[in-house]
């Protein structure tokens, strides 16, 4: 049988440089952010969006994702509205995707940073939660994102929080640490885990 992995972890924590070494590895990847990049693209979801956001949330033909951030990480409801709107059609793709690489493969990774907000504990055998201490985490998406001290914390407080993930976790992945530890910590919870024959 198949196993899922759920990999997800607070904004910025690390989920990406662990989505990277799996693939790197050969395991095939569900990228959450990447479907709902191109759900955006989406002309009827643009609508919508224009209708409860306004125009200015499009430049050109696409939806202006630092716009869309800097409206809904402010605002609760305005967070539940666009995600009513995107998340139904977010939850099809991931889960045709599933399907479709859980055919040829002995593991799948799901990588979503929303996986638990979104309930998708039952769609995977095993949840991975990547996590740094909050000094990391703000210093990391501060410097990637270009953010400042406020909109890191506005971004990282509209999550839940990453003490409840860890809780929730099959395995923790400290990624405090260099990338090369990181991808130490991963290898060894494979062997002992899912590589055994
Ligand atoms: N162990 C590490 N040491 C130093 N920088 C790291 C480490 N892991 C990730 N980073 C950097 O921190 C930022 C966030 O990591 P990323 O994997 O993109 O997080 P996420 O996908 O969880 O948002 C990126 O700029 C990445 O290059
Ligand atoms: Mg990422």
């Amino acid at each position: 049988m198949t196993k899922v992995i759920g990999l997800t972890g607070g904004i910025a924590t690390g989920k990406s440089t662990v989505s990277d070494y799996f693939k790197k590895i050969g395991f095939p990847i569900v990228d959450a952010d990447k479907i709902a990049h191109e759900i955006l693209q989406k002309k009827s979801v643009q609508k919508a969006l224009i209708k409860q956001f306004g125009a200015e949330i499009i430049t050109g033909k696409h939806v202006d994702r630092k716009k869309l951030g800097s409206i809904v990480f402010k605002n609760e409801n305005a967070l539940n509205v666009l995600n009513e709107i995107v998340q139904p059609k977010i939850r099809r793709m991931i889960l045709k995707q599933l399907k479709h690489f859980k055919r040829n493969n002995r593991v799948v990774v799901l990588d979503a940073p929303i996986l638990l907000e979104q309930g998708y504990q039952n769609d995977v055998d095993f949840l991975m939660v990547v996590a740094v201490d909050r000094v990391t985490e703000i210093s990391r998406l501060k410097q990637r994102d270009s953010l400042s001290n406020v909109e890191a914390e506005e971004r990282i407080n509209a999550q839940m929080s990453l003490n409840d993930k860890k809780k929730l976790a099959d395995i923790v992945i400290d990624n405090s640490g260099t990338i090369a530890d990181t991808e130490l910590q991963v290898l060894k919870w494979l062997e002992n885990n899912l590589l055994v024959r």
